[in-house]
């Protein structure tokens, strides 16, 4: 039996494995049949729902500098700015006359927004909107504030690793940053109760299989609610203005390869994705994907969000035109759901 057949039937493979998988999956059979399955799952599971979450970019300050992101501290072309709170909780109003029942508040590591702020941010926004989601993207923080920020009612987190090598990971990262205390951070929220949403970016520079291998080992091992995985994309202010992008085939490879591997994980078709390909979006719901992150940011700060070159932020992510997005969505075979999307539970045994 080949390694595809092997992997639909018992999905937690070696990392050899794992690097195995990807290189039959070059073959475009192999890969409709990874594609296929991935499909029968996310039906099976979600039927033909795609989750929309509204995301808000409140700073893009960032303490941190890796070596991908536009948005990094070395950046000094950068415009910075910060959304007062305010500002968000307009965002947060205008998104639930919208119909929009969980929002992500997501930006750089940014020491102005203390545990204070973000906890009184976090209680306004859950009085303001009851019965929504709150999803926190901000980074590495300790224990302790972690714990702070659940408690006062955070639902969800999201912290990609990146990758899981060790090795890639310093490629990416100055010496400050390291792939351990990512990891932990991720079993932190874990523990503290948070839906976690891990992830990593498809074609960064020098990742071969090895390295994506290692990203699904450490997916089965976390099993996170979520996982975003988009392609790198080039940003014209870091040192890696001139590497080439990621693949979109190769993305839409690892998400049918990672919605086999978690069968109820929610899988976002990334902006990334959106921006390296028209129609990669429509590309992502057929390889696995059930989530979108339409865009709720204040229209005159999303350029200034600028993690890579082009990202897009004027057309259907952005959530004004949710009536655009329905349709396309819609025309894909898909329907557009403003439900809170709760990952689906393991039904006993
Ligand atoms: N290309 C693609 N994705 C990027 N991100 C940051 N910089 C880039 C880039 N150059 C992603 C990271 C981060 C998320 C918010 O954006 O994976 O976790």
């Amino acid at each position: 039996m080949g390694v595809v057949e092997k992997f639909i039937q018992n999905p937690n493979l070696e990392r050899e494995e794992y690097v195995a998988l990807l290189q039959a999956s070059e073959e475009p059979q192999a890969a409709a049949r990874l594609a296929a399955e991935a499909l029968r799952l996310r039906r099976k599971y979600y039927g033909d729902a795609v989750y929309v979450r509204g995301l808000i970019e409140f700073t893009n300050y960032c303490k941190n500098d890796c070596l991908y992101c536009g948005i990094r501290r070395s950046n000094r072309e950068a415009q910075r700015y910060r959304l007062s709170e305010g500002e968000i909780l307009s965002c947060c109003e205008a998104g639930r006359r919208l119909g929009f029942r969980t929002f992500v508040l997501q930006g750089g590591e940014d020491p102005w927004y203390t545990d204070e702020r973000l906890e009184v941010l976090i209680r306004s926004i859950k009085e303001n909107c009851p019965g929504c989601a709150v999803t926190l993207s901000v980074g590495e923080r300790s224990y302790e504030s972690y714990q702070r920020l659940r408690e006062a009612g955070a639902d969800r987190y999201l912290l990609r690793h990146e990758t899981a090598s060790d090795a890639h990971y310093r490629r990416l990262h100055p010496a400050e940053m390291s792939l351990a205390h990512r990891k932990q951070c991720l079993y932190q929220l874990k523990a503290l109760g948070y839906q976690v949403g891990a992830g990593f970016m498809v074609g960064s520079p020098g990742q071969t299989y090895a390295e994506l291998a290692e990203d699904l080992v450490f997916l089965g091992e976390l099993k996170p609610q979520m996982a975003g995985i988009g392609p790198f994309v080039p940003h014209h202010n870091t040192p890696f203005k001139d590497e080439p992008a990621g693949s979109v085939e190769l993305t839409l490879r690892l998400l049918s390869i990672v919605r086999i591997l978690l069968p109820r994980v929610l899988l976002p078709a990334t902006t990334a994705l959106g921006t390296m390909d028209p129609l990669g979006r429509e590309k992502g719901f057929s390889a696995g994907a059930n989530v979108l992150m339409p865009n709720l940011s204040p229209a005159g700060r999303r350029r200034q969000y600028d993690l890579y070159d082009n990202k897009l932020c004027t057309g259907d992510e952005a959530a004004e035109s949710l009536a655009e997005l329905k349709k396309r969505v819609e025309a894909a075979g898909w329907r557009l759901s403003m439900e809170r999307g709760d990952a689906a539970e393991e039904l006993g045994g």
